[in-house]
């Protein structure tokens, strides 16, 4: 339910300068919690950020029977004492990423039930290469009622081709094959930078995994996993969103805790729309003095190729750019629900199908609701950039990704404010 505090309030054309540190992946992180499922012991993980998507995982994991410990960002799960195997279906429904918890739960009880996952409504988010992922494991599974129910008892290790390189099949199947005697191979799997990071962590805990970069990952079945600590690696999406944020509204900002190979697809286009960028193993500075240039063209691809959850961003830094940019999605359908609360701040923006045409021009203030996290983070940029003040309604949404989003913002300089 929408309250007070899920509004913000942005007075705009402040320039950004100073620098901020990029939070732990989200991405990387949910994945990782569902994979504690399979160890007995305590896992420590660093630096968490409180943001509500990995409440909600946090929740499910206690909802099965396990313990949580949530410090000073320092996250201790215990999941020997999970009893269940069936994850309920209200918390399923409302983060996509339950799903993760299938891949485990199967691994470790060999039986498990649930729900069709819900999360961002960015268009339809089938699970089928999940569940052919799991039978080419020998899983048997039935779907009735709603609720999917999956029996491992006879679980081996085998060949599993996807048909897709879906990141949340690949991590599934990742996790389900962990225990499987003998060696389990994934082709055309997932290359994101978090399938690695969960290949690390899985490995830190003992597992044997191999592959996760490229398109063929193998799992080394073994008996029992430890427990760990561990530090995920930074959040690739949110610092591709405060680099599209310096470059709209100009400045000088330096990220640090961050690794530019992740989001070099996207320093690319922003040095090509005249942003200057330099960076090191651990710190990307971006500096932007004058007005963008237009990127012509960009699509929507797996890793390593543009990625979809910048794609929202991106397209509002081409509202403000000089000259025309088409922008494709790929990967979701429904993924322009920005659009029209960005035409609200005078942004000239067609879209057909799943192809956005994006003419340079000025945006103002209005008042604007953000409909999923990564649109909502796109009215934030487009709020910063625009003359007078805009009000974006919806902002649970963007804390499903984003921690403190207006702190970080203000303390490089922009009017921000929550209420
Ligand atoms: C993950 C990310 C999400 C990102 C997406 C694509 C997490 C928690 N979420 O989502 O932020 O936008 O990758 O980079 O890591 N598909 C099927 N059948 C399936 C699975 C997927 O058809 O069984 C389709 C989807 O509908 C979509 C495409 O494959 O069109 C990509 O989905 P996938 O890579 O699975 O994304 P997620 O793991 O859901």
């Amino acid at each position: 339910m929408e309250t007070e505090t899920n509004k913000l309030i942005i007075n705009g054309k402040q320039k950004l300068e100073g620098k901020i540190k990029v939070d732990k992946a989200k991405n990387a992180l949910l994945p990782i919690i569902a994979a504690t499922i399979l160890c007995e012991d305590d896992i420590v993980l660093k630096n968490v950020p409180k943001l509500t998507d990995i409440k909600k995982m946090n929740e499910i994991i206690v909802a099965l029977g396990g313990k949580i410990n949530w410090t000073d960002n320092s996250l201790t799960l215990n999941t020997s004492t999970i009893n269940n195997y069936e994850i309920p279906p209200k918390l399923a429904s409302e983060i996509r990423s339950s799903i993760f918890m299938l891949g485990p739960i199967l691994a470790k009880h060999k039986y498990a039930r649930v729900v069709y996952p819900g999360g961002c409504d960015i268009g339809s988010r089938p699970i089928d290469l999940h569940l052919s992922g799991l039978k080419d494991l020998n899983v048997k599974i039935l779907e009735e009622h709603g609720f999917i129910y999956c029996d491992g008892k006879n679980m081996r290790n085998g060949l599993v081709h996807l048909d897709y390189p879906s990141v949340g099949a690949t991590e599934n199947i990742m996790m389900a094959s962990v225990f499987l005697r003998g060696e389990t191979t994934i082709f055309n799997a997932a290359k994101e930078p978090e399938i690695v990071d969960l290949q690390n962590f899985i490995n830190s805990m003992g597992g044997k995994i191999t592959g996760a970069g490229s398109s063929t990952i193998k799992i080394k079945g073994v008996k029992k996993l430890h427990g760990t600590t561990y530090t995920p690696i930074s959040d690739r999406i949110v610092a591709g969103t405060y680099l599209i944020a310096t470059a709209m509204t100009g400045g000088k900002v330096l990220l640090e805790d961050c690794n530019f190979e992740h989001i070099y697809s996207l320093i690319t286009k922003l040095r090509n729309s005249g942003c200057k960028i330099d960076y090191d193993s651990d710190k990307i500075l971006i500096e932007a003095k004058y007005k963008p240039l237009s990127c012509p063209s960009v699509e929507t691809q797996p890793y390593p190729g543009f990625p979809t959850d910048l794609q929202a961003q991106f397209l509002a830094l081409q509202t403000i750019s000089e000259g025309i940019s088409v922008i494709t999605e790929n990967m979701f359908e429904t993924r322009f629900k920005h659009v029209p609360e960005l035409l609200k701040m005078g942004a000239k923006i067609t879209t057909r199908d799943r192809m956005a045409i994006v003419r340079g021009g000025k945006l103002f203030g209005a008042n604007v609701v953000a409909h999923d996290l990564r649109g909502g983070a796109a009215l934030i940029l487009a709020g910063l950039a625009a003359k007078g003040q805009t009000t974006i309604s919806g902002i649970q949404y963007v804390d499903r990704g984003y921690e403190q989003i207006e702190i970080k913002l203000a303390s490089l300089g922009a009017d921000i404010k929550r209420e």
